[in-house]
């Protein structure tokens, strides 16, 4: 591997909530394997309709819980000698022992489910979330669309793919939009959430309007997009991308609209946003991750974004 090529490998995990699954995915008494943030899991929904993660390899002899495991209640039991774990990581039923060992239990992940998706909290230290997962009211307004939803997988840093979001020159190159650079960013929660407005004036299918596109950042997993200034009507983006490893990403995509713009804007919207990503493929999966890129003075997002995002990463990592 060549030296330039091994800088894909400096970045390490950060640390944050992300998406491991859409919630329509994962029905009662479902179990699926997921191998995200380099480790090996197991994400299960339990009869009552709890969405659990736990780590993948069973406390006994270390069969993976997801091939061949199943929900019994509120437990999964591992496929190999049937030790039934809860949603805590935790064994609370040995079938032909009735002694349970203090050790036999496994790792339990932090889920919270909401705005149509499973999110896990992941610490390089183990540390419980400092932040919450946003509530994203548009995705349960009546007067919004039923979401559509878009997934891929990149061979990138997931830093590399948030850094998109500061980076209005990259608008102008590969997406042909003309260059409207963030007017004003702004941060809350300690820092970590981050706004950047950019206003224009945009044609619209009810009219020319000043709009403003608002950027919404929580940690380096979670971006909503939201088109505002269209009067009585607006366009809503939603997404997370999660580190499969230090050089693998998966994201997830909620799109919609409100109802009003739905048979003239819907559709261009989503194909729109989608067609974009798939430009900023070519350049993410191909480029290599610089940790001491090589600025200019017209750079000041770039450095921007990148002081942002150090806090995201534990100094162990
Ligand atoms: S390996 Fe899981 S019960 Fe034995
Ligand atoms: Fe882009």
């Amino acid at each position: 591997m060549n030296e330039e090529r091994n800088q894909h490998s400096e970045l390490p995990i950060p640390n944050g909530w992300f998406a491991v699954a859409f919630s329509k995915e994962l029905a009662d008494g479902e179990v699926k394997r997921i191998r995200y943030f380099d480790e090996e899991l197991v994400l299960f929904r339990t009869r009552s309709g709890q969405a659990k993660v736990l780590d993948a390899y069973c406390a006994h002899l270390g069969a993976h819980l997801a091939e061949g495991g199943r929900v019994i209640g509120e437990t999964i039991r591992c496929p190999f000698h049937g030790w039934q774990y809860d949603g805590d990581g935790q064994c609370t039923r040995i079938p032909y022992c009735e002694d349970i060992p203090a050790k036999a239990r496994v790792r339990c992940w932090d889920v919270v489910e909401r705005d149509r998706m499973i999110f896990v909290w992941r610490h390089a230290e183990g540390k419980p979330p400092a932040w919450q997962v946003p509530i994203l009211p548009e995705l349960e307004d009546p007067d919004w669309t039923e979401p559509r939803t878009y997934e891929l997988k990149v061979e990138v840093h997931m830093q590399d793919m948030a850094e998109n979001n500061c980076d209005p020159i990259h608008f102008q190159f590969v997406h042909g939009m003309p260059d409207v650079p963030p007017s004003e960013i702004s941060y809350a929660d300690n820092g970590r959430f981050m706004r950047i407005i950019s206003r224009s004036k945009q044609e619209t299918p009810l009219g020319a309007f000043d709009t403003e596109l608002e950027r919404d950042s929580w940690g380096l997993g979670l971006t909503s997009v939201r088109t505002k200034g269209i009067p009585n009507a607006g366009l809503l983006m939603f997404s997370s991308t999660t580190p499969i490893d230090s050089g693998h990403s998966h994201s997830r995509w909620l799109f919609t609209v409100t109802k009003n713009l739905a048979d003239v804007a819907g559709e261009e919207f989503i194909a729109g946003m989608s067609q974009g990503v798939l430009s900023d493929m070519r350049i993410w999966k191909n480029k290599i991750h610089r940790t001491h890129p090589v600025l200019c003075k017209g750079d000041s997002y770039l450095i921007e974004f990148r002081r942002w995002a150090k806090q995201f990463y534990s100094e162990s990592a």
